[in-house]
């Protein structure tokens, strides 16, 4: 046993080391120990510190969850104040901006026409070419200094290119989400009974506020710049700036147009509005700046607005329609969710029936009552929401909504959570959606991922009382199956091949599937590292699983909880016994050497798989896998949405871009020669 001095220093010294460690993670994107090793330093200091409590430093990496933490955020002035523009929803609006113009500067000016991004604005600081500070808009004159947030967005150049950058300026630009990977975050959060966020720009700014960035790098932001504040010469039109500021590294968006007259600007205008919905992002107009630097300066600005900018801001996709009845929907863990049932009104290209409402609090949010007009707003939420009420159209005395008190499939008393005010239906074992919204999650595609098992035959073969749990799948026979209706020879024949290769589907999504609460996808990913096995984590003690890093007590509770459940444990057996995966496999099973030699980078979404499991196949293959493009790559295997710089960058190296299809091509034919 050391003694307390000795203690001391190597408190002193594994603080430091984990902090570096998680800076250089969560700050920089780089690992410099494995998972592993850093998981061995942190329980030797928090052995320490157990033995010597009054030694923990203020900055112990014990005391958080990784990533720079802070108390507060500080307030700090803009360098060059942050102005806001004048907003307008008229052509004729846009006539007299350019006539005060025409006025001042005597000549129709040229335009630079921006799409206005819905997110956060954000103000940088670089001096030398270095990042050395980020602020927040706030009042526009100070900002809160978010530095530690802001560098966890990969795209955001720490150090920039080139050599003719202004030795001090700051450069404007918006915080935003790709809508897909929102609504891959809502549904998340749906699945996981947390509120989803209203829409992209609360997620982005709400982003930026959260005092610890290891949680601001998971949520996938981007950042666009739009404008460079400096007192250096040097730059002399908007286009040429935003130009400079590419060359340097920053992300400029791709669909700036001009210089362009008012006339087609309005042109841009109209023809932007019509693709609004298909761009990846929200925008909720278009910024026109007059282009020349010149002209700029001689417009000046009023208290408020640059004289030399205006937003034409598109109309919010806003409807009223009559809100018919409340649902009340069952999910898999018995979270019950409201939902409006609608008058069908037409609103932003559909046909819209149905609003969420999210939770009780909405519902006396909103103060809904019976026969209620509801205004809907469709943004980048996943299904429209209601936003207000039209009281004009109030039906006297009608009567105000209240929450349901019984579960509406199984009539058991619902009970509000304590945690998150949100009302189970407990009756997890017979309260049919919850049994069939579990089978559903066990057999999804990131799951167990079973072909030719969608809601309706899951919903047939609960009707007959052929399953009434997941296990119960694997008792499924060819004679069972020919009872069915609907259910030809060859659905039976994919149903039951589905069900035998899930039985090779790796543990850690047999984790995910066997839908413990909170056991998401990547919980399920860092226990499977963890205890490699489920017998191990079954034995686990509650302490032991909280321990792991970005694995809390809730997660663990939940985990002990359900190995304390009779019913589970003879599910596990059952599952057991038909064959499926409960221990990690080793890794490195080398499929085959078709790849061999090739080099990919690999940007998009996949049909087929996710990421990383597209990597490793490549991996397994014999490819070899690197993150940008150079004139070194063979190939830019690109699936929907890739990013656009590194398609720019394969192009213009004459690198091959292939899809997902292509390259299972490339090993099938290798395979079979
Ligand atoms: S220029 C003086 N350009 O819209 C220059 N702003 O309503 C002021 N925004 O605070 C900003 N896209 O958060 C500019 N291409 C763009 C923009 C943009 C989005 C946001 C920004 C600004 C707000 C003004």
């Amino acid at each position: 046993m050391i003694n307390k001095i000795e203690s001391k220093l190597k408190i002193e010294d594994l603080t430091q080391k984990i902090n570096s460690h998680n800076l250089a993670y969560y700050v920089s994107d780089k690992s410099v120990v494995s998972d592993y090793e850093f998981d061995l330093l942190l329980k030797e200091l928090e052995e320490l510190e157990k033995e010597y409590p009054d030694l923990i430093l203020p900055d112990s990496p014990t005391q958080k969850v990784g990533g720079t933490t802070i108390d507060k955020f500080i307030t700090e002035p803009h360098l060059f104040p942050m102005y806001s523009l004048g907003n307008t929803y008229s052509f004729q609006e846009l006539d007299e901006f350019e006539n005060r113009i025409v006025k001042i500067v005597g000549v129709n000016p040229k335009y630079s026409l921006e799409l206005k991004y819905d997110g956060a604005a954000v103000s940088l600081l670089y001096s030398d070419g270095i990042l050395t500070r980020a602020l927040s808009r706030g009042d526009g004159i100070n900002g809160d200094n978010i530095t530690h947030n802001i560098k966890t967005i990969s795209s955001i150049p720490k150090k920039l290119k080139g050599t003719d950058w202004p030795k001090i300026f700051e450069i404007r630009g918006e915080v935003f989400v790709q809508k897909n990977d929102f609504e891959a975050i809502n549904n998340y959060r749906i699945e996981e009974e947390l509120q989803p966020y209203a829409n992209p720009r609360n997620f982005a700014s709400g982003s930026l506020k959260l005092l610890d960035s290891a949680e601001v790098k998971k949520r996938k932001l981007s950042c666009i710049f739009y404008f460079i504040a400096t007192q250096e010469a040097g730059l002399n039109t908007q286009i040429e700036s935003l130009n400079k500021a590419k060359k340097w590294g920053f992300n400029v968006s791709e669909y700036t147009k001009g210089p362009l007259s008012l006339t087609e600007a309005k042109e841009f205008i109209l023809n932007t509005e019509s693709e609004r919905d298909t761009l990846p992002f929200e925008i909720d107009g278009i910024v026109l700046k007059v282009n020349d630097f010149k002209l700029q300066d001689e417009l000046g600005f009023t208290t408020k607005n640059p004289r030399w900018a205006i937003s034409y801001k598109y109309k919010a996709q806003e409807a009223k329609t009559k809100l018919l009845s409340i649902d009340y929907q069952i999910g898999r863990t018995g979270a019950i969710t409201p939902v409006a049932n609608l008058e069908p009104v037409h609103l932003a290209g559909t046909t819209i029936r149905r609003a969420s409402l999210y939770n009780e609090a909405e519902i006396i949010r909103l103060d809904l009552h019976e026969n209620d007009t509801v205004i809907i707003e469709k943004g980048g939420e996943i299904i429209p929401k209601i936003t207000g009420v039209d009281l004009t159209k109030r039906v006297q005395k009608s009567k105000v909504f209240t929450f349901a008190s019984f579960c509406p499939e199984c009539n058991s008393t619902l009970i509000k959570a304590p945690e998150n005010a949100i009302y189970y239906c407990l009756n997890d074992e017979n309260c049919p959606p919850q049994i069939k919204g579990k089978i559903e999650h066990f057999v999804g595609r990131k799951m167990m991922n079973i072909e030719y098992l969608g809601k309706e035959t899951i919903d047939q073969l609960f009707e007959v009382k052929m399953i009434r749990n997941v296990s119960d799948l694997y008792t499924l026979t060819k004679a069972k199956l020919v009872s069915l209706d609907r259910m030809g020879e060859k659905s039976i024949e994919n149903l039951l091949t589905g069900l035998e290769n899930s039985k090779q589907i790796p543990f850690e999504k047999v984790l995910f599937a066997i839908g413990i609460r909170h056991v998401g996808e990547t919980v399920a990913k860092k226990l499977t590292k963890y205890f490699t096995s489920i017998d191990n984590l079954q034995q686990a003690t509650l302490e032991e699983i909280a321990s792991i890093r970005d694995i809390g007590l809730k997660i663990a509770e939940s985990i002990v909880h359900w190995f304390s459940k009779k019913s589970n444990l003879d599910l596990l057996e059952n599952l057991k016994d038909a064959g499926l995966q409960f221990k990690l496999r080793s890794e490195n099973s080398q499929l085959g050497s078709s790849l061999k030699g090739y080099t990919f980078v690999v940007s998009g979404v996949f049909e087929n798989f996710d990421r990383e499991t597209i990597k490793s196949f490549i991996e397994k293959n014999g490819g070899n896998v690197v993150s940008s493009v150079s004139k070194k790559l063979d190939f830019l295997l690109t699936g929907i949405n890739p990013g656009s710089s590194k398609v720019e960058k394969a192009v213009a190296n004459n690198i091959k871009i292939i899809t997902e299809t292509e390259l299972l091509k490339m090993v099938n034919e290798y395979e079979t020669n």
